[in-house]
């Protein structure tokens, strides 16, 4: 039996995004792609791991400053890009529920049963809150925020700016000013840089459950493009620190000769023992520079908060008039 692309259980977009992705030297493919059901899950357990400092930090920068981040932006509408469970959100929540007066959160991710579970919790707990969940790609270029009911703020939290190369970032950061309207407000968390050996020990955990978490894509790989030959267990969960793009690597090497044939596609891969897919970078920040990235896309700095460690910050900017 062949499957084809009319299926529909294919899911275009992986498949253009392996197409691209699988042939080139190295291989890559977008990080979204991680997120799955069982990702999902899987990052959530990451988040409380003792490596896995960047929640904590940013936890608990927003625990002390909330209300000043609700005070400051005065925001109406709140859209969350990446919300993934809204866990550290619930702060924010609280600040601009104790408000009062109409807030409208919109959480958006492409990892659908999560959004859909974390919006309904929420909804629950903050009856004066109206949530409206958007499963979205926050990497769409067409993405307006700007008919909800300002002042707006979009927030992008968990450091995932970080997983964005260069350009991108330039490109995400101007699809935001776009996105908003002149006056609202851009709240991000961003990981600094810091010592090598804890960013590594924070993307190669002791339980290995970052591990489960990378191999995870081929296991989305193998189910979404019919892969026979394929399987998660042919490969070991590298996290590597690169200096000079100061971004930690995560990849997934061989160990041994793959040979996969897709039946989605109709089309064989060959990956030889040893070779690398590179499945996400972690980009780590130096303030100033992230200043200055975000000035040249219109996102004037208003207030930016770091932990009392210094291994984490929060900046709201807000967008030129
Ligand atoms: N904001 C949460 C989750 C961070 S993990 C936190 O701070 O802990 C990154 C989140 O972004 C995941 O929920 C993932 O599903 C989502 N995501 C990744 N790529 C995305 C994309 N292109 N568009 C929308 N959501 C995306
Ligand atoms: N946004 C998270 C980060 O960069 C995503 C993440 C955490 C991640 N651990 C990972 C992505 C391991 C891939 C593999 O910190």
């Amino acid at each position: 039996m062949t499957t084809s692309q009319s299926d529909a259980s294919v899911n275009p977009e992986l498949v253009a995004d392996a197409v691209v992705g699988l042939w080139q030297d190295p291989p890559v493919l977008p990080a979204k792609w991680l997120y799955d059901k069982r990702g999902s899950e899987l990052f959530d357990e990451i988040t409380r791991l003792p490596e896995y400092y960047p929640t904590r930090r940013e936890t608990e920068i927003l625990r002390g400053h909330s209300g000043d981040i609700a005070r400051h932006s005065g925001a109406r509408t709140m859209i969350e890009l990446g919300s993934g469970t809204s866990e550290k959100t619930r702060l924010l929540l609280q600040a601009f529920s104790d408000r009062g007066g109409d807030f409208t959160y919109v959480p958006l991710d492409v990892s659908v049963e999560m959004l859909t579970s974390a919006a309904e919790q929420l909804a629950a707990e903050f009856p004066a809150i109206t949530v409206e969940p958007l499963h979205a790609d926050f990497g769409d270029p067409a993405l307006s925020l700007a008919h909800h009911r300002g002042p707006r703020m979009a927030i992008f939290l968990g450091g995932t700016i970080g997983n964005l190369d260069t350009g991108e970032r330039a490109d995400f950061f101007r699809r935001i000013t776009g996105a908003l309207r002149p006056g609202d407000f851009f709240l991000l968390g961003a990981d600094l840089i810091k010592d090598s050996g804890r960013l590594i020990a924070a993307y190669n955990d002791r339980a290995g459950v970052t591990a489960d978490f990378n191999r995870n894509v081929i296991e989305v790989l193998r189910t979404g493009l019919a892969a026979r030959g394929l399987y998660a267990d042919d490969f070991d969960h590298i996290a590597r620190w690169n200096p000079a793009e100061h971004r930690i690597e995560m990849w997934l090497r061989a160990r041994r000769n793959v040979f996969a044939e897709f039946g989605t596609i109709e089309r064989s891969w060959t990956l030889p023992k040893g070779a690398e897919i590179l499945t996400e970078i972690s980009t780590k920040f130096d303030l100033d520079t992230l200043h200055d990235e975000l000035a040249v896309a219109g996102l004037h700095r208003h207030h930016t908060w770091t932990d009392q460690a210094g291994d984490f910050a929060v900046l709201l900017s807000q967008v030129a008039g």
